[in-house]
C-alpha cells in the first residue's frame, strides 16, 4: 500500500499526464562549463525526456559520464574548470571571490575546446539535432552549436535579471535584488547601490571581462558566425530554476517558465544503517550536515573542523555528517559519512535541521522536504541564500571567518527550539507542493513544445529586438524635449512679436497725440 502511494507521487512529480510526444526528437544539451549542481538541474530533464523516447547528447564538464540507454554524455575532460582540483575554502580570500577563475579560464578554455576530437565531431553534426538546449550561465562558448538551430536555455542559478533582460523583460532593480550582492532596498542609497549594481554585474560579465575575450577566440576560429550576445539573444525559452513560493513573485514574459525544484522528489528507502541511526535519534532529533558537492568537506581549514567537531560534542543530537573522509575525535553522537542520499535523509521525520553551504539545490530540497536550514555559505549565491533563508524565517546563517563553538551551538538550539523556523518552512513546503502540474512537467512540456513549434517564434517578445535606447524610450523622451523646446521657442517668437506690436502701436499713439 505504502509503495503503491509512492509510486503515485512519484508519477504525479514527474510526468504526471502529459500525452505521448509526436515522434523522438533528438536534442542537444551543451553545458560544458558548469559545475555538478548545474549539470543536477540538467540530468532529470535529460533522463525525463529520453523515458519520453527522445535521444540526448549531452557535451559537459564531467569526470563521470551518465551510463543511461537515452542519454549520450560527452565529457571534454579539459582541466580549467575541473572543481575536484579546486579548493573553494581559498577563492574566500579574493577580493572577487570564486569568479577571478574565470576571468583567467575561460579564453583558454575557449581557445581549445573546439580543437577536441570528440567536440569537433559533435559541432561537425550539429544540424542532425531539432533542438540545442544550453546552461544560460557561464556557457557563452558553447552558443555556436546554437546558430541556425531552435534554441532554449535553462536558467541554472533560477532567476538572473541579466538574462531576463535579453529575452525582453527587464526586471525592475527597486525591488528586484541582485543576484550575488544582498543589497536592503529599504533606502534610497540600498535601491541606488543596487541599481548601479544590476548595470555593472551586465557590464562586467558581457562587454568587459568574459564575453569579450571568449568572443575573440571563438570569432578566430568561426570568422563567419555572428556575435555570441547575437545567438544568444535567438533563444526561444528559458527554464527558471526558480519558483514564486520560495523565490520572490517576479513578472514573467510567456517565454520564462518557473521548474525551480524540479529535481526534488518523495524519499526513497533509507539504506538500513542510516535509518535505524535516525530512527534511533530519539526526541531530540537529528541533524544532517553536508557542504554539498562541489564544496568538499575535506578542504575546510582544520580549525573549523575542530570547532564544529566540539559544537556537535556539547549538543544532544545526532548528527549526521557527509565527509570526504574519517575524522579523529568525533563524539559518539556523529555519524560520518562519503556519501549520502540526502533527499531521503531530509524527509525522515526525526531530521530537525539541514546545516548547509546553502547552494540552491540544497536549500530548494529543504523548502520541499520543509526542513529549516543552519547555511555556512562558501561561495557565489550561497551567501545571498543563507541571508534569504534568515529574513524568509526559515533558517539562519554564519560566517566562516567569525565562527566559534557557542554561535554553532547557539544557532543550532534556536533553530531546532524555536518552532517558528519549522512552520514557516513547512508552509513554504505546502505552497511548493500546490501546483497544478509538476515542475518537470512543465519542463517537459515547453521543451518539447518549441520543437513542435520551431522554436516558438509567438513566444518571443518584440521588447527582445530593441536596443537599450528604445527599451528606455530615450529616444521618445529625446523627441518629446525637442517638441516642448521647439513649441515653446514658436512661443516667445509669437509673444515677442505680438508685444512688439501692440508697443509699436501704442507708441505711435502717444506721438499721434503729441502732435496735435
Ligand atoms: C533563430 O531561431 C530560429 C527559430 O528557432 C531559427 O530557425 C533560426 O535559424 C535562428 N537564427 C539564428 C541566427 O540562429
Amino acid at each position: 500500500m505504502r509503495s503503491l502511494l509512492f509510486l503515485l507521487l512519484v508519477l504525479r512529480w514527474t510526468s504526471g499526464e502529459l500525452p505521448p510526444p509526436e515522434r523522438s526528437y533528438k536534442i542537444l544539451m551543451v553545458l560544458p562549463v558548469s559545475s555538478h549542481s548545474h549539470r543536477n538541474v540538467f540530468l532529470p530533464l535529460a533522463k525525463a525526456l529520453a523515458e519520453r523516447g527522445h535521444k540526448i547528447e549531452m557535451l559537459s564538464n564531467t569526470n563521470k559520464p551518465i551510463v543511461h540507454p537515452g542519454i549520450h554524455e560527452i565529457a571534454h575532460n579539459l582541466p580549467e574548470f575541473d572543481v575536484s582540483t579546486l579548493n573553494l575554502f581559498d577563492t574566500r580570500k579574493e577580493p572577487e571571490g570564486s569568479f577571478y577563475l574565470f576571468i583567467d579560464a575561460m579564453p583558454k578554455f575557449a581557445r581549445k575546446i573546439y580543437h577536441l576530437p570528440q567536440v569537433k565531431e559533435l559541432y561537425a553534426r550539429r544540424k542532425e539535432f531539432d533542438l540545442v538546449i544550453a546552461d544560460h550561465m557561464f556557457n557563452e562558448v558553447a552558443y555556436p552549436f546554437a546558430y541556425e538551430l531552435p534554441f532554449m536555455t535553462i536558467a541554472t542559478p533560477g532567476m538572473d535579471y541579466r538574462q531576463s533582460a535579453v529575452l525582453g523583460n527587464v526586471l525592475n532593480p527597486a525591488y528586484v535584488p541582485n543576484f550575488l550582492l544582498p543589497t536592503s532596498l529599504d533606502t534610497v542609497f540600498g535601491r541606488l547601490k543596487n541599481t548601479f549594481l544590476h548595470i555593472f554585474t551586465a557590464i562586467h560579465w558581457r562587454l568587459w571581462k568574459i564575453v569579450p575575450s571568449v568572443q575573440k577566440e571563438i570569432s578566430a576560429q568561426f570568422p563567419d558566425l555572428p556575435p555570441l550576445l547575437d545567438i544568444e539573444r535567438n533563444q526561444s525559452l528559458t527554464l527558471l530554476n526558480s519558483h514564486f513560493s520560495m523565490d520572490m513573485p517576479v513578472p514573467l514574459l510567456p517565454s520564462q517558465i518557473e521548474v525551480g525544484g524540479l529535481h526534488c522528489r518523495p524519499a526513497k528507502p533509507l539504506p538500513e544503517d542510516i535509518k535505524s541511526w535516525l530512527d534511533g535519534a530519539g526526541p531530540e532529533g537529528a541533524i544532517y550536515f553536508s557542504l554539498g558537492s562541489v564544496a568538499r568537506g575535506d578542504s575546510m581549514p582544520s580549525k573549523y573542523r575542530d570547532m564544529l567537531v566540539e559544537a556537535f560534542k556539547r549538543l544532544n543530537h545526532r548528527i549526521l555528517w557527509k565527509f570526504e573522509r574519517d575524522i579523529e575525535g568525533v563524539s559518539d553522537n556523529v555519524m560520518i559519512k562519503k556519501w549520502l542520499p540526502q533527499q531521503d535523509i531530509l524527509a525522515h521525520p526525526n531530521v530537525k535541521l539541514f546545516i548547509t553551504h546553502g547552494g540552491l539545490l540544497s536549500l530548494q530540497e529543504s523548502c520541499y522536504h520543509g526542513k529549516p536550514v543552519l547555511v555556512l555559505p562558501i561561495f557565489g549565491d550561497q551567501e545571498k541564500n543563507g541571508i534569504k533563508a534568515q529574513t524568509s524565517g526559515f533558517g539562519l546563517w554564519l560566517v566562516w571567518e567569525e565562527l566559534t563553538v557557542e554561535k554553532i551551538t547557539e544557532s543550532v538550539r534556536e533553530i531546532i527550539e524555536n518552532p517558528r523556523y519549522s512552520e514557516t518552512i513547512s508552509s513554504v513546503s505546502r505552497c511548493l507542493k500546490d501546483q497544478l502540474n509538476s515542475p518537470l512537467e512543465r519542463a517537459i512540456f515547453w521543451t518539447e513544445y518549441v520543437v513542435r513549434h520551431k522554436g516558438a517564434p509567438r513566444l518571443r517578445s518584440p521588447g527582445a529586438s530593441l536596443s537599450w535606447v528604445e527599451y528606455l524610450l530615450l529616444d521618445v523622451l529625446a523627441l518629446f524635449f525637442l517638441i516642448v523646446v521647439t513649441v515653446l521657442l514658436v512661443v516667445r517668437w509669437i509673444v515677442k512679436k505680438m508685444l512688439r506690436a501692440v508697443f509699436t502701436k501704442s507708441k505711435a499713439k502717444t506721438a499721434k497725440k503729441k502732435n496735435q
